[in-house]
């Protein structure tokens, strides 16, 4: 990562930190729990998106602090529920034991439950995020749309219901696109709409560039499952495999799924002509995306 994106990520660990309720405040086992689950580990690669596409418009960092806070919110809750046994049964999660392994999966179901309402009500109701009412329901919209059973939900039951099945690349593609795509491409429209007045083509060009970048950042994380480690990831390396998930990299092998990300980073990179020297950022964080190690 780049100092920027470094301090990108470091600005959302503590926007993060300032947004969730203490951990001695009670319910405090919880507030704990969502704490754990939250903060201290993650990429944040989907808070470095808002504030990169924000900053490309010309918003202030400040304003960004509420979108991508809840993009977070929403993705942590994504892989609270995700590690659950009845999803796809992990132990370890950004090198800690996952949340129902460190509480129990009533704490985990509730936590996730809570990240996601706290997401919308920082939309809702955050004072830095400096919009009209109606640019706050559009966020809103927005997210909700990315995170419900059309998007993200819509996606993680595509993947359960695929366990042991082959799906053809198209089934493949719109199953990655809802679980992981919508999200990220979300972050990127949110950060856009804290600009109240941002040019409608540079809009455009941003939605592009992240519907590349969201479905190679999922295809990078099925080539990890098999060609990464455990202690580098800090996830279970080979889970997919050992559950008979349908990935990129089971499809193309690794190999091939590497070409189908470098091509998206060429596409996503591509979209970003017309905001010249303003894309620098987002076009580096594309590549961090395609080329990571974890
Ligand atoms: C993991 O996301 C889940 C997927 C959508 C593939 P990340 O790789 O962004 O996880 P963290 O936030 O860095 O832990
Ligand atoms: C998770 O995809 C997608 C969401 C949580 C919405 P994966 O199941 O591939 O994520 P990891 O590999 O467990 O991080
Ligand atoms: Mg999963
Ligand atoms: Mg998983
Ligand atoms: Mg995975």
């Amino acid at each position: 990562m780049t100092d920027l994106l470094t301090r990108y990520r470091e600005r959302a660990e503590r926007a993060l930190d300032a947004r969730l309720p203490p951990a001695a405040t009670a319910p405090a086992r919880l507030h704990e729990a969502m704490r754990y689950a939250t903060l201290g580990g993650g990429k944040r690669v989907r808070a470095c998106l808002v504030y990169a596409a924000g900053a490309a418009l010309g918003a202030r960092e400040e304003a960004l602090d509420a979108p991508a806070c809840a993009v977070e919110l929403i993705h942590a809750y994504s892989l609270v529920h995700d590690d659950l046994p009845c999803m796809d049964d992990d132990d370890l999660r950004r090198g800690k034991p996952t949340c129902h392994k460190a509480y129990d999966e009533a704490t985990a179901l509730l936590v996730g439950d809570s990240l996601q309402t706290l997401a919308f009500e920082l939309l809702a109701h955050d004072a830095s995020l400096a919009v009209s009412p109606a640019r706050r329901l559009e966020m809103i919209t927005v997210l909700a749309r990315a995170t419900g059973s059309s998007g993200m939900a819509g996606g993680q039951a595509i993947d359960l219901a695929s366990v042991g099945k082959k799906l053809v690349l198209n089934e493949l593609q719109d199953m990655h696109a809802r679980k992981t795509g919508a999200l990220i491409r979300a972050a990127v429209q949110l950060g856009a709409l804290a600009v109240e007045h941002a040019d409608k083509n540079l809009i455009a060009a941003l939605d592009h560039y992240a519907e590349s970048v969201g479905l190679a950042f999922q295809i990078a994380d099925d080539v990890l499952d098999v060609e990464g480690e455990t202690g580098v990831l800090g996830k279970r390396a080979g889970a997919d495999k050992a559950r008979g998930k349908p990935t990129y990299a089971t499809l193309l092998g690794p190999d091939g799924a590497r070409t189908k990300a470098k091509a998206l980073l060429d596409r996503a990179l591509e979209s970003l002509g017309p905001l010249g020297d303003n894309g620098v950022t987002l076009a580096q964080l594309a590549r961090y995306i395609v080329e990571r190690r974890q």
